[in-house]
């Protein structure tokens, strides 16, 4: 297997020779967004210098090859995430636009009062919120599968929480703060047995490991381009062709259709009856880049690397006075994520004091606060890891957490 050669990864990300208060920087919050190697700024600044023009619209050579790149992009996607063609792929402005695309289209066209949904404890607001939302509104149940001790889902409740009455199933592949893999294949199993719809939030998995959607036979798939490399913007809703093709349309206007009179419009097929309006194509574009970066690398190699990243860091912070790691303490199962907490030190200020040492982490709920109730915290700090990551930058995380501990006195 290929491995990363971080040095020079480092060299396609002109960000990160920058000096954060006269230090350079240590990015460690790429969880939240990832910074963008020069290929994908030169294809979005290629488009927007020499071949402009708005998709689907014009017959003229700029219109067309704009709409070209815009498929290609599309297709590119499709092919990335095993799905089986591009039609499958819709855009959306992000995995949080994905996700309410589901709940609103799919949720209430085909969701009825006493039907059950059934997520985990461990989701991002982004799928949390929405099934919550149609829940109340349409007057459904919401379960959720429990998280054990070690941060990992208690699947021996499966059985119970997923019955004949659960019509959608929905989980994070990866967890944004425990780190934690989940095994789709008995949640999908269960699932499938009863007849019910499964959704999977793919935001710290596509940018992170292989995904085939395929074989994973989900039905629907979101994720967000600017964890991947990819520009802000730009997400993607994958969906089973025979379920985008049943659902209503989510936004409507200009694109979506086929025919408008006064009195009745009709609806594009997918992925378009999805896309109302001008699409983000430029950053759809510029996905495709970044998509054909992480092939180049091989997203075996962004896993093999991003494993060792994380067994480092779970090493050394382990060796600081007063830590407390949440999630997995088995790197096979752990996407590059480490949450903790310190005894004495709000993360905030923890955070505070790392951005003088020019390092960049998270500190807060990390958008999962239901989770974060769980593991009985207000906030937690977070350093996350991608392609680029280097053990020095665990080294200086570490390095400061020890300056900022003596600063206030714990
Ligand atoms: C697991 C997970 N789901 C969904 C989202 C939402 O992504 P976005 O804000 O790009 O819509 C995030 C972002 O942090 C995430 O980590």
């Amino acid at each position: 297997m290929k491995t990363l050669d971080t040095a020079s990864v480092r060299l396609d990300f002109p960000i990160l020779s920058e000096l954060v208060n006269g230090k350079p920087v240590v990015f460690l919050d790429s969880a939240a967004s990832s910074q963008k190697p020069a290929q994908v700024l030169q294809a979005m600044q290629r488009v927007y210098r020499a071949t402009y023009a708005n998709v689907h619209r014009g017959v003229y050579t700029f219109s067309e090859r704009g709409t070209e790149l815009y498929d290609q992009a599309r297709a590119k996607i499709a092919q990335f995430i095993g799905a089986p063609r591009p039609e499958t792929i819709v855009f959306t402005r992000n995995a949080t636009e994905a996700l309410n695309l589901v709940a609103y289209s799919y949720g209430r066209a085909f969701l009825r009062p006493g039907d059950e949904i059934v997520i985990t404890e461990l989701e991002h607001h982004a799928n949390f919120v929405p099934w919550m939302v149609l829940a109340k509104e349409r007057g459904l149940a919401l379960k959720f599968i429990p998280l054990t001790a070690e941060g990992m889902l208690d699947l021996s409740r499966l059985d119970e929480l997923i019955t004949p009455k659960t019509r959608l199933v929905s989980f994070a592949q990866v967890s944004n703060v425990l780190g934690t893999i989940i095994d789709p294949a008995p949640i999908i199993a269960r699932a499938r047995s009863v007849g019910a719809t499964i959704v999977v939030d793919g935001s710290q998995a596509v940018p992170h490991m292989p995904v085939n959607v395929q074989d994973m036979d989900c039905d629907f798939y979101a994720f967000s381009g600017h964890k991947m490399l990819g520009p802000t913007g730009i997400g993607v809703l994958y969906g089973k062709l025979h379920l985008l093709e049943a659902m209503p349309p989510f936004l409507t206007g200009g694109d979506m259709i086929t025919s408008v009179t006064f009195e009745r419009a009709t609806w594009n097929d997918p992925p378009l009856k999805f896309e109302a309006g001008t699409p983000s194509f430029v950053e759809a574009i510029g996905l495709g880049a970044a998509v054909d970066y992480l092939s180049a690398l091989g997203m075996d190699a962004v896993r093999a690397h991003e494993r060792a990243i994380v067994e480092y860091a779970l090493e050394r912070m382990s060796e600081v006075p007063g830590t407390r790691i949440f999630g997995p303490t088995d790197p096979a199962i752990r996407g590059g994520v480490l949450t903790f907490a310190l005894n004495g030190i709000h993360p905030h200020d923890l955070a505070t004091l790392l951005d003088r040492e020019g390092i960049a982490i998270r500190a807060g709920h990390h958008c999962a606060q239901p989770l974060h109730i769980r593991l009985g915290v207000n906030a937690t700090a977070r350093a996350s890891f991608y392609v680029y990551t280097e053990t020095r930058e665990i080294d200086a995380l570490v390095e400061g957490i020890y300056k900022a501990k003596k600063t206030l006195r714990k």
